[in-house]
């Protein structure tokens, strides 16, 4: 079971990376995936959802998918389209945060561009308070995203990323990170990585992220915890009540359709959580790194959830 999984992972993977299918599954699939793990196909038809899941006492942070932006032009669109997703956060008064990759705004471009769009975001999410997250992708574009981040952070407070538990360098992130008192998102990682940067072996990512859930929750500074993983939960949990902190300085975090029952459990036990809605039709790779993590989420989206 082990062997199989390892192939369908790096399968998944190495398939999340192809260009032709991705421009492939923009002109067909959306609709498989709508409603199930991405909330539609542009922002305003997700809304709905993300009433739904305010309602039901959900906060969200919202992700317009897409990556590996080339065009200039592309990126000062995606710009556009990511300041009237905050405009329209506050005019439909949503709890929602937004979500963002770099290279969705040219980081492969140049980081002139990067700093020039996520500032013209930056100024509109300052002024609503609108908390503004930036993933992290792979590793090669982990040291540029953090520099990025910390640039921002000197004149924005609602700016915030993420740190994987996979990476060796993560726990030093941390600590470097520690003087801007950031909000992190802690997750375990998403992408094929080397093993000269990243622990191969789950048990030890697991650790890893143990090790860093911890020393985030002791020093105070507000942590969202971005995991599926019932160990993981339960672990936090326990951490929490050992060492009396309040409920108030951390979050769960889980993406839209997964584990919705559990999400449903942790709100009514007290926990602050929040659902992370894709929206968008480049939904391949994102897709992609989910079948990676677990091939049963196919079963899933093409009929509906084995393990609540
Ligand atoms: P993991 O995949 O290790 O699974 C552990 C166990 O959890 C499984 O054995 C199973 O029992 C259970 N489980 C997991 N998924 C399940 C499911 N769908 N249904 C039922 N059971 C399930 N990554 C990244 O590199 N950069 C980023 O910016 C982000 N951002 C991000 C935001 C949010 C809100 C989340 C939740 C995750 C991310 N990730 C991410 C993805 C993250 O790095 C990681 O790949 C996935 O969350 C999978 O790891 P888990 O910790 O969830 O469990």
């Amino acid at each position: 079971v082990f062997f199989v999984s390892v192939i369908s992972r790096d399968l998944f993977l190495y398939l999340s990376n192809n260009k032709t299918l991705n421009r492939a599954a923009q002109n067909w699939g959306s609709n498989i995936a709508s409603g199930k793990i991405v909330g539609g196909i542009d922002f305003p038809s997700s809304i709905k959802f993300i009433k739904e899941l305010n309602e039901q006492g959900f906060s969200v942070t919202v992700d317009h998918l897409g990556e590996f932006v080339t065009s200039e032009e592309i990126a000062r669109e995606r710009t556009k389209e990511c300041i009237q997703t905050i405009e329209t956060i506050v005019a439909q008064r949503l709890d929602s945060h937004v979500s963002l990759k770099l290279t969705s705004l040219g980081l492969d471009i140049s980081k002139e561009l990067v700093f020039e769009n996520m500032r013209k975001i930056m100024d509109i999410a300052e002024k609503y308070k609108i908390m503004v997250t930036i993933d992290m992708e792979d590793e090669t574009r982990c040291e540029e995203t953090l520099s990025i981040f910390k640039g921002l952070k000197a004149d924005y407070t609602y700016i915030s990323t993420v740190i994987q538990a996979y990476l060796y360098r993560a726990e030093q992130d941390i600590r470097n990170l520690n003087s801007y008192e950031p909000f992190l998102r802690l997750v375990k990682g998403a992408y094929k990585e080397s093993p000269t940067v990243a622990f191969p072996k789950k048990a030890d990512v697991d650790e890893n992220y143990k090790k860093l859930i911890k020393s985030r929750l002791l020093n105070g500074h507000y942590t969202g915890v971005a995991t599926h993983d019932d160990a993981i939960i339960e672990y936090t949990k326990r951490l929490v009540e050992e060492y009396k902190i309040p409920k108030h300085s951390f979050e769960f975090q889980m993406l839209y359709g997964m584990r919705t029952q559990t999400q449903k459990e942790l709100v009514n036990q007290g926990y602050k959580m929040r659902v992370y809605v894709p929206y968008g039709i480049d939904w391949y790779g994102y897709f992609m790194r989910r079948l990676a993590e677990r091939p049963a989420n196919l079963a899933f989206v093409l009929k509906g959830m084995t393990k609540k």
